[in-house]
């Protein structure tokens, strides 16, 4: 995969997922804005990767504030003349479980104001700077959003958004004739902290939390963060550019468990 200084700006860059986007796009050659909501976590993660420090710009963005879309976008045009990949990772998780009875709506509001608008910004910020000259654009959904869950309400709900959005940006912009393309990768369950909270509250120590945890996908597969940032890098770089508008599935084939998926 060649991505030979490609411009390309990835959000929540600070977390584990998005930090191994971050350090992926830059091997393959790529020179990335990482953003997060503070510029100290996007500047700790990027110390884990000195060889890619020249390669590698942290900022601080929080995804909701439309104000400062504009202001960051404006920003790396004017320092590099060009954005080539928007990567839209930054996200929350469900805190507990609440089911749809329980729901609060600050809750709903609070999960959907990061997951979805800020994707939404970020889709949009992508296609206005990318209109004339091409890119690529990758969401990050989730496999709960792509099928649903028996719990995490809000958090399936925004991530099912990334479907809807990935589809219509896409659609919205090959009827306009506008060389972006919009695609979405949804992991299945991806081994990191955040992922972890749940079954850390239930187990309490790590190393039970984690076999419970990897139980989740077939095999007792543990997905790294760096096999989701494998999927991004192909569905950003040229290899990809006949690919528009996918639901690509990094989840170990855990989708073709699923009732009336899966044969006897
Ligand atoms: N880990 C998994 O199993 C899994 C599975 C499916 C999807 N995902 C998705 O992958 C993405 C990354 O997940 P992760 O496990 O690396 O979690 P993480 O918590 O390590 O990373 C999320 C990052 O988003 C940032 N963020 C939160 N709100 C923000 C805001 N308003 N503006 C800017 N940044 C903000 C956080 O600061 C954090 O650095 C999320 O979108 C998550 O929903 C993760």
């Amino acid at each position: 995969m060649n991505l030979q200084n490609r411009v390309c700006f990835v959000t929540g860059a600070g977390g584990e997922i998005g930090s191994a986007i971050v350090a992926t796009l830059a091997r393959f050659g790529a020179l990335v804005e990482a953003a997060d909501l503070d510029e100290g976590r996007v500047a700790t993660r990027l110390g884990e990767y000195p060889d890619l420090a020249k390669q590698c710009h942290g900022l601080a963005l929080d995804v909701t504030d439309e104000g400062r879309w504009d202001d960051v976008v404006a920003d790396i045009l004017a320092r590099h003349g060009r954005l080539d990949v928007m990567v839209n990772c930054a996200g929350l998780f469900a805190a507990g479980s609440a089911s749809i009875d329980t729901m609060e709506l600050a809750e709903w509001q609070r999960l959907h104001a990061v997951n979805v608008d800020g994707a939404f910004l970020g889709t949009r910020a992508g296609v206005r700077a990318m209109r004339e000259a091409g890119g690529a654009i990758v969401n990050i959904g989730s496999i709960v959003g792509y099928f649903g869950a028996r719990s995490g309400v809000a958090y399936g709900s925004s991530k099912a958004a990334i479907c809807g959005l990935t589809m219509q940006a896409a659609a919205s912009c090959v009827s306009a004739g506008i060389p972006v393309r919009v695609n979405a990768v949804h992991p299945g369950y991806v081994l990191t902290e955040s992922a972890l909270a749940d079954e850390m509250k239930k187990h309490g120590n790590r190393e039970a939390a984690i076999a419970a945890f990897s139980t989740r996908n077939p095999g007792g597969m543990i997905i790294k963060p760096n096999d989701v940032a494998g999927a991004v890098a192909f569905l950003a770089c040229d290899l990809a550019r006949a690919i528009n508008g996918v639901q690509l599935l990094v989840d170990a084939g855990l989708s073709t468990q699923m009732p009336g998926r899966a044969f006897a």
